[in-house]
């Protein structure tokens, strides 16, 4: 009998499915996805990939061998992704390396007489900081006269986002998160303004040019797959397009170089010898246990993340911040860092899941466990500038996870004292040492308790009640 079950994001393509279990992901072909596969597969371009790991590790097999049956003809097996993430928890550089990766497979595998069936952010993940091809389902002979069919889909959710960041300095995350399918070329369109488009002209082709076909094909039932076959869309039309895309992606640049915490080191505040014994104090409670999975919750510069990985397998490190989540996934790519994946998530404002029914793209917290969660100097901020209660915060952790390292800064902390500075008198009071550690009581059970050196913070190791 199959462990397996169907991966919930994996029905828009009719030809093959994808399903989860057993320690591994298994992808499943339809007879005709089975023939596309069968005449690519054997490709120097495919195997390049495969040796290069820019596209995952894949075997055939064959499905009844992983307890699949009908409609299923062929199947391939793949390693898990440690922690699958999504496009709009990317930073502009990780989104610019996706892009780079899908115009670089697109056009060696062209070279070859392969088509990509789409080009969606979705289909790469990354490991670490190395982003890697999961669909080995988008390849397939391509048939004299095919268009590249994930030219606009790469317009909307490549290249429009990376315009939107790099031309206008407007974060595309929040668009990628508002739609699963990307920015239309008629919103990219609005959104620039003429001043931008003039000059830049030549880049802008594929904003204006789709925008213009948008409108016009859009009520009409011309064959477009004839019509560029008639135009000419040979290989070398395509490459040329590809070989462009190439570089304008490679010439868009991240605008902002400041943020509000890209400058930060709120460890300033911390006497030397507190920030040794934090250091020490997470190590040890990281290293008492073997861990598969640790989640650093308002990471910033990934000192702790750094610390966990070395005693874990794998970390998520996260925060609100989108630059400074981009500096941390190039510092991490520059050094080849494949265990610290960075992302950037704002926990005041995450878990729902997007897509159909809300499950296509499911929360974050939906999308794996961790077994210890480390939020170090990190609650006040939710607590008093977002007004996310301790309480709830508290709850939220024991939802998530078994183990915490958690730092919780008193009322008289000089950094809980500036956040308060502009907030009403009265409305924080219970922001106190005491009424954290009965809540954290409630929840949890102290394994060790540390308050550093500055005498105005605790930090907590604590393991979840039953
Ligand atoms: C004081 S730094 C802490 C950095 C590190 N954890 C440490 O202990 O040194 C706080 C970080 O939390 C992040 N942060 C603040 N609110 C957040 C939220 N709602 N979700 C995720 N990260 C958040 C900030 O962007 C900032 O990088």
């Amino acid at each position: 009998m199959s462990q397996l079950h169907q991966d919930s994001g994996s029905f828009r393509d009719p030809l093959s499915r994808v399903f989860v279990g057993n320690g591994e992901v298994v992808r499943a072909f339809t007879a005709i996805g089975a023939k596309d596969i069968e005449k690519v597969w054997k490709k120097a371009s495919i195997q390049n990939a495969l040796a290069s790991g820019e596209l995952i590790e894949s075997n055939l097999v064959s499905p009844a061998s992983v307890g699949l049956n009908d409609p299923w003809v062929t199947a391939m097996t793949h390693p898990l992704i440690p922690f699958i993430s999504y496009p709009y928890e990317w930073t502009f550089s990780m989104l610019k390396d996706a892009a780079q990766l899908q115009l670089k497979l697109t056009r060696e595998t062209l070279a070859d007489g392969i088509g990509l069936k789409d080009a969606t952010p979705y289909n790469v993940q990354f490991i670490g900081s190395r982003p890697q091809f999961i669909d080995a389902g988008s390849f397939e002979k391509r048939r004299k006269g095919d268009p590249w069919y994930g030219y606009r889909q790469f317009c909307e959710m490549y290249l429009y986002p990376l315009m939107m960041q790099g031309y206008l300095g407007v974060g595309f995350q929040q668009f990628l998160r508002g739609s699963v399918n990307g920015i239309s070329p008629d919103t990219m369109r609005k959104l620039l303004p003429a001043s931008i488009r003039r000059p830049r002209k030549g880049r802008l082709t594929h904003v204006v040019l789709h925008a213009a076909a948008q409108n016009r094909f859009a009520d009409s039932d011309k064959n477009m797959k004839s019509d560029a076959a008639n135009a000419g869309m040979n290989a070398q039309v395509l490459d040329a397009t590809l070989r462009k895309l190439q570089g304008i992606v490679k010439k868009i640049s991240l605008g902002d170089k400041k943020s509000t915490w890209s400058e930060y080191s709120e460890r300033g505040h911390y006497i030397e010898s507190s920030l040794d014994e934090k250091q020490k104090f997470v190590r040890d409670a990281v290293a008492s246990a073997p861990r598969k999975q640790v989640w650093d919750i308002g990471c910033n510069d990934g000192v702790f993340s750094r610390i966990a990985a070395a005693h874990s397998d794998y970390v998520v490190a996260m925060d609100a911040d989108p630059l400074v989540v981009d500096r941390l996934y190039n510092t991490l790519k520059a050094e080849k860092n494949e265990q610290i994946l960075p992302l950037y998530v704002d926990l005041t404002d995450s878990g729902g899941g997007v897509g159909w029914r809300g499950q296509e793209r499911p929360g974050v917290f939906d999308r794996g466990r961790p077994d210890i969660v480390m939020a170090l100097a990190v609650i006040h901020h939710m607590a008093i500038t977002f007004h996310v209660p301790l309480a709830s915060q508290l709850d939220m952790f024991r939802d998530l996870t078994p183990e915490l390292i958690i730092e919780m800064p008193h009322a008289d902390d000089p950094m809980v004292r500036k956040l308060l500075t502009n907030k009403r008198d009265g409305i924080h009071d219970d922001f106190t040492l005491e009424e954290f550690e009965r809540l954290l009581n409630e929840r949890f059970t102290v394994k060790s308790k540390m308050l550093l050196s500055s005498g105005t913070r605790t930090i907590f190791h604590v393991v979840r009640k039953p």
